[in-house]
């Protein structure tokens, strides 16, 4: 198999977005190769053929290969991973579970961070109602200019006091709406200092951090993420890892089903964990199964992580500087370069004409930019100023981020 060259020549030949649309955002819903999409196609029909075949028996086969797949690549045992449809459904599995450390007379508190993406923060919300719990933010304040300094907030929030009542600390690996790369294991040694188990929402982790993401490596107690979004797989692909698998064996998807108490014959190696996730009544796993031929899409066809990794964090700086560059806005992080994200960039936007700094603007010009100007974007609103966050993909090439300061321009305060 040829190595295919990026920018236009693999948008063109191995991607199926409309060739008109400027795609540079592809951290929210980003497509998959035409390569892993015709896998997705080819699994469907092989369900649609015969479906009782499909849910009986086949589906259970290629699970177990997708499992050990994903824990190969992720470094952990099979035992520790499950996979789940997206993050948000693992985030919902581990807080709604009856795990030991919610098993306590007092209510307890949930810790988490304002950075946190907003469905996470709704689904600590809802837990914490649910349970009779507390929840505790810690207000990061933005911009900061080194990483020791933004580990001080976390340990500044632990000295407030009242830690023995925190059984959950959720963090981001990547934020989303500012794009941070956090410190994971030095905060994890802070929070299990005081005891505190830690969850790592990693959604956007796996994939693009360097070098692989080695799961047996972190700390962190939890961790969720996606295939879906930076290893290439159909939308639909993502995982839960838990450490202590005595502990794994515990969690209960939001959604009970058959996976409950499994028939016999399905448990051909395969654990309570992944058996309560996977048999999820009569649902399409489809894209879930698309995880090995992403993996062969990366490895094979895109010339591996090494070569995908040196071209999309090249492209994103290079992005990040002609933006800049063109709306004069250099100086503007929210946080030191350590804590970039590699292929996710938050650049501030100049004063516009028609769009005032707040969020429901930021979300106008969003809808605009897409609607209007077929440029798939995502603007958003950071300490009262508007920022576009981009992103960088193997599709991608420097002209498209010209046309996207070109159309920023158009709306420019004259
Ligand atoms: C940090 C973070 N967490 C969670 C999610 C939710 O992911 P999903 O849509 O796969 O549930 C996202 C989605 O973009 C995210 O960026």
């Amino acid at each position: 198999m040829n190595i295919i060259e990026f920018g236009e020549k693999t948008r063109r030949d191995h991607y199926l977005m409309d060739q008109d649309v400027v795609y540079v955002n592809h951290g929210s819903y980003g497509p998959c190769p035409s390569f892993v999409y015709e896998e997705l196609r080819r699994l469907r029909l092989e369900q649609e053929r015969n479906p009782d075949r499909w849910f009986r028996t086949l589906k259970y086969t290629l699970y177990g290969d997708c499992v050990r797949a994903a824990a190969r690549r992720l470094d952990c045992n099979f035992e520790q991973i499950t996979l789940v449809d997206n993050a948000t459904v693992g985030v919902n599995a581990i807080l709604k579970s009856p795990l030991p450390m919610f098993k306590s007379t007092s209510g307890g508190t949930i810790l988490c961070t304002n950075l946190a993406y907003g469905a996470v923060l709704f689904t600590i919300e809802e837990t914490a109602k649910q349970r009779g719990m507390k929840v505790r933010m810690i207000n990061i304040q933005l911009p900061i200019t080194d990483k020791q300094a933004f580990i001080q907030q976390f340990e500044n929030e632990l000295n407030k006091g009242d830690v023995e009542d925190i059984r959950l600390a959720v963090i981001d690996h990547i934020t989303s709406a500012t794009a941070i790369l956090l410190p994971i294991d030095e905060l994890t040694d802070l929070f299990h200092a005081h005891g505190i188990p830690v969850l790592v929402d990693g959604a956007h982790g796996p994939g693009q951090v360097y070098p692989y993401l080695s799961l047996n490596k972190l700390k962190c107690d939890f961790y969720v993420g996606t295939f879906h979004k930076w290893m290439y797989a159909a939308r639909g692909c993502s995982f839960l890892f838990v450490r202590d698998t005595t502990i794994a064996n515990q969690i209960q998807p939001a959604n009970t089903s058959w996976g409950y108490r499994p028939a016999p014959v399905h448990l051909n190696l395969m654990t309570h964990f992944h058996l309560q996730f996977f048999h999820q009544g009569t649902r399409d796993e489809s894209a879930l199964l698309t995880l090995p031929k992403a993996i062969e899409f990366a490895d094979s066809l895109a010339g591996g992580f090494d070569r995908i990794y040196q071209y999309n964090s090249n492209l994103s700086e290079q992005a990040k500087a002609l933006l800049e560059q063109r709306w004069n806005t250099q100086g503007k992080d929210l946080v030191p370069s350590e804590m970039h994200s590699p292929y996710l960039k938050m650049i501030q936007l100049p004063d516009l004409e028609e769009y005032k700094k707040t969020n429901e603007d930021a979300l106008r010009l969003l809808n605009h930019l897409i609607e209007h100007h077929k440029l798939i974007s995502i603007i958003l609103c950071v300490n009262n100023e508007l920022y576009v966050r981009i992103a960088t993909q193997i599709y991608n090439r420097i002209e498209d981020y010209i046309v996207l300061a070109d159309k920023i321009d158009q709306f420019r305060k004259k």
